[in-house]
């Protein structure tokens, strides 16, 4: 007959935070005390499906295990004993975590069947029940702990009061690429309320090429460093910071320049966690671009459905996620692409009717789609796009000037606007996360979206960081689709 263990515990700490241990298949050496010591075999991830950890106990117990499934929206992984020298047979067990919605905590489920030897039933239900599971959650309540006090012992005495040598790029002339270089640069330790991360990407966007063309000077003092966007993990934190803590895997996005970089200190309310489901180069190739759809849809398109809505470069970076999410919300949606490979990906991602056009001209296909034109525009390509953007304006409409890819457009006149009693914006992403509580929200939503399939990932153009005047090369060239992040 089959035995069975049913244990469950709640863990003072958020969802996310006991996941990222757990999801490491061989991280239980480090939290369970039960557990001497363990390996993945044959050079695998010890996150990937099928691999084996093989481990000891203190009591010289060998056992080998392997990962069956792993499901980091569900938080739930399962696994089976392949041989050891316990006489458990045909051991199988699943851990689930779920969020304890009273608070910042989890609750763990952890099951198992298995078979016993004759006689030997409750010795070896009460070990796995008592001395696995019970054991496992005290473990890890202590083990999060021991993480959650180190960090102000951490922060006085080791070297987290000295700079971090790091390699940055830096432009030294506004204009080319040949002004980039990559540095030996120093990141400071933070000071109150910062956090210092080590990068693993850093996102880029066509803001970074403005600034280092030298269209917006007072944002990009030379020398300067690009990048408004990253992600990595937390290495230490300044006095006062309360939400995150050495180890945490994130992301952020904020006003000030200076992503292109190995190390950063950054402002805590800049910063956000990644849930386990997001990887690293998605999150610093999605948090400003999905942030800035966010915006556009809730704030300022009011999206709702049966609007109609004109995306320019919708195989671009904002433009796949914005079509993919204006769609999903019911909107309709019309693109412009300049090729046809990239009408078949804003296809691929909701465009509903796509405009094949590389000379700005699409204003009258617009009309053929919507009738009177669009009710919202979302414009990043700027002069050479203006009067056709104002001709494909529904009246009542609103122009959004989101950007400037084909150079700075001329002021808008009043006299204009009131000819088609249109409303007119020129916003900034970073006004719309300017307090954490937004930021999370925002950044909440655009996780969920990624959860539930509401947005797919792009395809991630990929380039070393030594390599970001090729990167900006390639986006200035009109030849990317999706986004392009720096591997730091
Ligand atoms: N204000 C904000 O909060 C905010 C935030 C994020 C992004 N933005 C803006 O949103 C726009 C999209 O940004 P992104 O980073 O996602 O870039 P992207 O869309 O991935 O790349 C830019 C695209 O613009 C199109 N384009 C048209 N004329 C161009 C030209 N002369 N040079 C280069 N590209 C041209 C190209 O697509 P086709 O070849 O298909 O036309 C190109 O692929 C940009 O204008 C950016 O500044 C603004």
């Amino acid at each position: 007959m089959l035995q069975k263990v049913v244990r469950s515990a709640v863990i003072d700490a958020p969802i996310e935070r006991v996941w990222s241990v757990l999801r490491d298949f061989n991280s239980h050496d480090a939290w369970h005390d039960v557990v001497d010591q363990s390996r993945i075999e044959a050079g695998r991830q010890s996150s990937e499906v099928g691999c084996i950890r093989a481990f000891t106990l203190k009591d010289g117990s060998f056992i080998r295990e392997q990962l069956l499934s792993l499901d980091d929206r569900e938080h739930r992984f399962t696994y089976c004993i392949v041989e050891a020298t316990v006489p458990l047979e045909r051991y199988i067990s699943t851990v689930t975590l779920k969020p304890v919605t009273d608070g910042n905590r989890t609750f763990w489920h952890w099951e198992s069947s298995f078979k016993a030897p004759p006689g030997r039933e409750r010795e070896l239900v009460d070990l796995v029940a008592q001395g696995v599971y019970e054991a496992g959650f005290n473990n890890m309540r202590r083990h999060l702990l021991e993480r959650r006090d180190r960090r102000p012992r951490e922060a006085s005495i080791m070297p987290a009061a000295l700079p971090i040598g790091c390699r940055s790029v830096v432009v030294s002339a506004y204009g080319g690429v040949e002004s980039m270089t990559l540095r030996d640069t120093e990141a400071p330790a933070p000071g109150p309320g910062e956090v210092r991360i080590q990068q693993r990407f850093a996102g880029v966007n066509f803001i970074d090429v403005y600034l280092r063309r030298g269209w917006i000077p007072p944002m990009f003092p030379l020398p300067g460093t690009p990048g408004m966007e990253a992600s990595g993990s937390v290495i230490d934190i300044g006095p006062g910071v309360t939400s995150l803590m050495g180890g945490d895997r994130v992301a952020y996005m904020g006003p000030v320049a200076g992503s292109y970089t190995t190390v950063r200190t950054v402002p805590q309310d800049w910063v956000v966690r990644v849930p386990a489901h997001v990887e690293d180069d998605v999150a610093a190739a999605l948090l400003l671009k999905g942030i800035t759809a966010d915006y556009l849809l809730q704030d300022l398109g009011r999206v709702r459905p049966g609007s109609r809505w004109l995306v320019h470069a919708a195989a671009g970076g904002v433009g796949l996620l914005l079509c993919a999410w204006a769609r999903r919300l019911g909107a309709r949606v019309v693109g412009t692409v300049s090729n046809e490979d990239k009408a078949r990906l804003a296809r691929e991602h909701g465009c509903e009717h796509v405009i094949i056009t590389s000379d700005y001209r699409f204003a009258e296909d617009v009309r053929g789609v919507f009738g009177e034109g669009a009710d919202v525009i979302v414009d990043g390509l700027g002069e050479a796009a203006f009067d056709e953007n104002f001709s494909a304006l529904a009246p009542c409409g609103h122009w959004i000037s989101l950007g400037q890819a084909s150079g700075v457009p001329r002021a808008v006149s009043p006299d204009l606007l009131i000819s088609k009693s249109a409303s007119f914006s020129r916003p900034v992403a970073f006004a719309y996360v300017a307090t954490r509580a937004r930021l999370n929200e925002r950044a909440e939503r655009l996780w969920a979206a990624l959860a539930d399939g509401t947005l797919r990932a792009p395809v991630i153009e990929r380039h070393p960081l030594q390599d970001a005047a090729r990167a900006h090369q390639r986006l200035e060239s009109r030849r990317t689709t999706g986004a392009l992040v720096l591997a730091t």
